[in-house]
């Protein structure tokens, strides 16, 4: 046991303002557990006065013993006056720190978009449908038969080596990662009745390079009119309303005499291109012509009663031409921040 401790009314005092001091300093309920130790717990001074108090005379216990009370009972009086600060303010913390703000600006999880060439591939659908043309689709993994034969693509012509083909094992599959929308042409001419007016929009494949106007990947609109009557002018007025369309009232189009095994007459139609990098120049948009009177065959539709002309764009290419695009390689890599410059349409 250690000394008694003489209890004596300046003792008590100071007992009691040194735990009040400690009592009052406490900022949070650890502190404050620690003065509870120190002034009020069981070798606190006050606690050992009280214990002092079985050696003081017998005459004397009353008042000392009253004096020790009070001392005890004003710091016990403290603490619980505390506790409750500071347990309200820590609650208040709490609930500060939980609190939902409603007000507040969400944190913004950056929600998809749509990629341009697909917005601009609707856009262009958009105008036919605006003229009362349909939508038609066929499969990226194609039949060969589809993709070359019923375009009247010789078994071994070399019009079949002008495209470059990925060909799908096994090769006996005959199926092929279509190289261009043309074979929709075919499908839509078993699929529909006559007269056929249709757009199919699409991704097709080559073994191309990557290069500044040239991806593996890539995609094309279709278009295909069969009805009767219908001559090299339609097909060129159609050129034209689309270039227009998509180019402004002063773009201008050249069809320049071409060989594509499905079309006769046969042209590639090029675009005016007054800011190109190295100076104005002309540049292929796709291809085009009157429907090759084997393909109607193909399709059991008699050529002496329906004519009709096609074209394909490329679609990389006329969103090249109308932000004056420079590299096509910028279209395919996935930056977020190509694409926010169209403005991140969902
Ligand atoms: C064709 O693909 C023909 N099917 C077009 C056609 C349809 C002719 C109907 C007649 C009737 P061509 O291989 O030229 O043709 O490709 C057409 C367009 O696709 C090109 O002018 C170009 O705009 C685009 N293109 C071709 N290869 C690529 C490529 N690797 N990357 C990006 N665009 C390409
Ligand atoms: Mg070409």
């Amino acid at each position: 046991m250690s000394e008694p401790t003489p209890i004596t009314e300046q003792a008590a005092a100071e007992a009691v303002a040194q735990a009040i001091q400690a009592i009052t300093a406490a900022s949070n309920s650890a502190e404050l557990r620690a003065a509870r130790t120190s002034f009020a717990g069981e070798s606190s001074p006050l606690a050992r006065m009280n214990g002092s108090l079985r050696d003081v005379p017998n005459d004397q216990k009353a008042t000392l013993g009253k004096l020790v009370g009070q001392a005890r009972g004003q710091v016990n009086a403290a603490l619980a006056a505390r506790e409750a600060e500071v347990m309200a303010a820590e609650e208040n913390a709490r609930l500060a720190s939980e609190a939902v703000d409603v007000t507040a600006v969400a944190t913004r999880w950056r929600p998809g978009a749509r990629h341009p060439i697909n917005l601009l591939m609707e856009r262009m659908s958009d105008i036919f449908i605006g003229m009362g043309w349909e939508i038609a689709e066929g499969p990226e993994l194609e039949n060969e038969w589809f993709n070359f034969d019923a375009m009247n693509f010789d078994e071994d012509h070399p019009a079949r080596a002008m495209q470059d083909t990925f060909f799908v094992e096994p090769l006996g599959s005959h199926l092929v990662l279509r190289t261009h929308t043309s074979p929709v042409q075919i499908r839509s001419l078993l699929d529909r009745p006559l007269p056929v007016f249709v757009v199919a929009p699409g991704r097709v494949y080559r073994t191309d390079e990557l290069d500044p106007t040239h991806t593996p990947v890539f995609h094309q609109i279709e278009g295909l009119a069969i009805d009767r009557g219908l001559t090299m002018a339609h097909l060129r007025g159609t050129l034209e309303h689309l270039a227009r369309s998509m180019f402004g009232e002063t773009a201008k189009i050249r069809l320049r005499p071409n060989y594509f095994p499905f079309t006769e007459p046969s042209a590639e139609m090029d675009v005016w291109q007054p800011n190109a990098k190295g100076g104005a120049r002309w540049v292929e948009w796709g291809g085009c012509g009157m429907v090759n009177a084997n393909v109607l065959r193909a399709a059991g539709i008699d050529p002496d009663e329906y004519q009709g002309f096609a074209f394909g764009m490329g679609i990389e290419r006329t969103l090249q031409f109308r932000n004056e695009m420079n590299d096509m390689r910028d279209m395919v890599e996935g930056d977020i921040r190509f694409s926010q410059q169209f403005g991140m349409v969902v």
